[in-house]
């Protein structure tokens, strides 16, 4: 039989601990390029570090979070809107990294204040329409200037969004429609819209993609995703729609229980700095950053001058509220060929 040595014993036992020291483990759930920008810009800076990344949806990484709660798998969620990350931190499932939001914009820093610093707000961006131009005047669709327009059978077929239960975006879409019209009339429209759709995607921002690519008339997303791909050149037009509408802020967490708190941390440090979240245009990604300091792009949606609504993050933020929305939903709009 083989006898170890106490050296060799010893080398069987440290890489596991300085492994785990040495690495992050990441889910993203902002835009793919942003994601990988960031880890790009985190290992250059840590060159001792690997942060092994994922990118999800809000919605799926909150499932996953929750599944995993006790033995968790990530050590930081950064990225996605916040109602998700409030909800993981209102159920225990995060905790807070104790890092200082004093460089802030208010609205960031009340995601800290309504989840006691688990939740911290990273980026802001207001949910709006886009439609392809070239598609829309093809067919002799007339374009859309509110959310009413969409229920409109001049739509059949031509309208993308995401799947609430899997996507961030798209749950503020159903919080927004819930908050400018009251929880019943809310299901009513978006059943009504429902008629329209083409196909429930599972990320927020497919629906865009698909629009500026010209496989859909019409998309329900975020305005700085839309912006995205209209400086790209596709032929989206972006829509503030008439009636108002809902924005995100954007969260960061530590996951509670994470094998590499330390890492966390870091990251989040990281993640809020000016200088890290200036360079989010680079990847295409046009959210208004959180820190005060940072460059803000030409192309950011400037959100002072949309009509938006007085989200209530703290209600639409809510275990009982989401789940309350998302089962009503389900039986009353409902997605007839859900997305593997
Ligand atoms: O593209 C990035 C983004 O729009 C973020 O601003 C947002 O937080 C995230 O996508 C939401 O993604 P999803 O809807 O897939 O959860």
């Amino acid at each position: 039989m083989k006898k170890l040595g106490i050296v060799s014993s010893l080398a069987l036992l440290l890489p596991a601990t300085g492994a785990i020291a040495d690495e992050i483990s990441l889910v993203c759930s902002a835009e793919p390029e942003w994601c990988e920008l960031m880890v790009a810009a985190f290992e250059a800076e840590n060159p001792d570090t690997d942060v092994l990344m994922v990118r999800k949806s809000t919605g799926e990484t909150l499932a996953q979070v929750r599944a995993e709660a006790g033995n968790p798998k990530i050590d930081v969620w950064w990225g996605g809107t916040g109602d998700p990350h409030l909800i993981a931190a209102e159920e225990g499932l995060t905790e807070s990294s104790g890092v200082d939001t004093s460089e802030l914009l208010g609205w960031a820093q009340n995601m800290a204040k309504i989840s006691e610093g688990r939740a911290i707000g990273i980026y802001a961006g207001a949910l709006g329409i886009a439609y392809n131009s070239d598609i829309l005047s093809k067919k002799g669709i007339e374009p859309p200037q509110c959310w009413a327009d969409l229920e409109d059978s001049r739509f059949a077929g031509e309208i993308q969004v995401a799947n609430p239960n899997s996507s961030g975006t798209a749950y503020t879409e159903l919080a927004t429609f819930a908050q400018l019209f009251g929880e019943d009339d809310a299901m009513i429209k978006l059943a009504s819209i429902g008629k329209n759709i083409n196909t429930y995607t599972k990320s927020g921002s497919a629906p865009s993609r698909a629009a500026a690519r010209g496989e859909t008339g019409v998309s329900i997303g975020f305005m700085h995703d839309m912006v995205n791909l209209a400086s790209q050149g596709f032929p989206l037009k972006i829509v503030a729609p008439c009636e108002g509408t809902g924005y995100e802020v954007g969260a960061v967490s530590m996951i509670k229980g994470a094998r590499n708190p330390e890492g966390a941390k870091q990251w989040i440090e990281f993640a809020l700095r000016a200088d890290i979240q200036s360079r989010a245009p680079e990847s295409g990604s046009f959210q208004v950053p959180s820190n005060s300091n940072a460059e803000v792009a030409p192309e950011s949606p400037t959100l002072a001058s949309i009509k938006l609504i007085d989200y209530d993050f703290a209600t639409y933020g809510s275990s009982e509220t989401r789940a309350r929305l998302l089962a009503r939903w389900d039986a009353e709009v409902g997605d007839p060929n859900p997305q593997q």
